[in-house]
């Protein structure tokens, strides 16, 4: 049975999963290929990978173990796991064995980018390839929903008193603590000798059962209220989303950003 505040459950919903559905098309792997899924959480990303190209090489890669612990059993069997981070990348493979490597949904929780983007560019492969997806950047938050996100996060405030948490700092996009600067990952990308293939956003709506479980995930949580108990944050974010859901509130919409580069066959 899976604990409260999994992330288990937001990730096999079939609106996140359409996500990184995305990114995996996209990146047009092929058979034989390695890919590191990075940042891999429960292994959404892995296991399209590997449904949609059985003879791929997957290794899924995660500091959080208790994440790598959630992945579907069969999947855990197919794919290799290691417990790191984007950081250790460089560490953790010889140089140019990746033909991809994919960040979904991570980018935004990477500590050191720069240490992450130069084993990204260590492990690919001339001719290989990065994507990565995030809904947390400076667009993420379509300006028509604002309304419901500076409810969303009054009540947030509340649920957090209403527990005895004295003093909160709670994110400005209490969806995430961090949001990545678009022009310094392409930049970042850019000084390794990656080269941007294709870029694009795209409009995702989040249903309500699907807000009530990414937000009631410790993960998420972590992210959008830290300093605090990732469980307790996780609870008030729940309760948060549920009174607003009971006004009637269906969906939220977030943007999503994609980036796809290839590595310079001489970089
Ligand atoms: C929102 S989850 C996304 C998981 C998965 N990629 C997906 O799309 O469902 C973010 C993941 O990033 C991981 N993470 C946090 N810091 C990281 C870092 N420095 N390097 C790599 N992954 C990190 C977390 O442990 C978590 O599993």
């Amino acid at each position: 049975m899976l604990a409260t505040g999994a992330w288990e459950p937001a990730a096999t919903h079939s609106g996140y999963r359409s996500v990184n559905e995305e990114l995996v098309s996209a990146s047009d792997i092929r058979p034989e290929q390695v890919v590191l899924d990075v940042g891999c959480g429960t292994g959404s990303a892995s296991g399209i990978v590997v449904e949609r190209v059985p003879r791929a090489l997957v290794w899924a890669i995660d500091p959080d173990r208790e994440m790598l612990e959630q992945m579907p059993g069969a999947l855990a069997q197919r794919v290799g796991q290691i417990v790191a981070s984007a950081e250790e990348l460089g560490t953790l493979f010889p140089p140019a064995v990746a033909d991809r490597v994919l960040l979904a949904n991570c980018i935004h929780l990477i500590e050191d980018l720069p240490a992450a983007m130069r084993g990204v560019a260590k492990v690919l492969r001339p001719g290989g390839a990065v994507g990565l997806c995030t809904t947390f950047y400076e667009g993420g938050r379509p300006a028509g929903d604002e309304a419901i996100y500076r409810r969303f996060l009054f009540k947030a405030y509340a649920e957090l008193r209403r527990r005895g948490v004295p003093r909160v700092r709670v994110a400005r996009d209490v969806h995430s603590a961090r949001v990545v600067d678009r022009a310094d990952v392409r930049e970042l990308l850019g000084t390794h000798g990656l080269v941007i293939q294709r870029e694009w956003e795209r409009e995702v709506l989040l249903s309500s059962d699907l807000l009530r479980d990414l937000l009631g995930s410790k993960h998420y949580a972590a992210g959008a209220l830290p300093g605090i108990d990732p469980a307790t944050a996780a609870a008030a974010l729940a309760d948060a989303s549920q009174a607003l859901l009971s006004e009637g509130v269906e969906s939220i919409a977030r943007n999503w950003w994609y980036l796809l580069c290839n590595m310079e066959a001489g970089g």
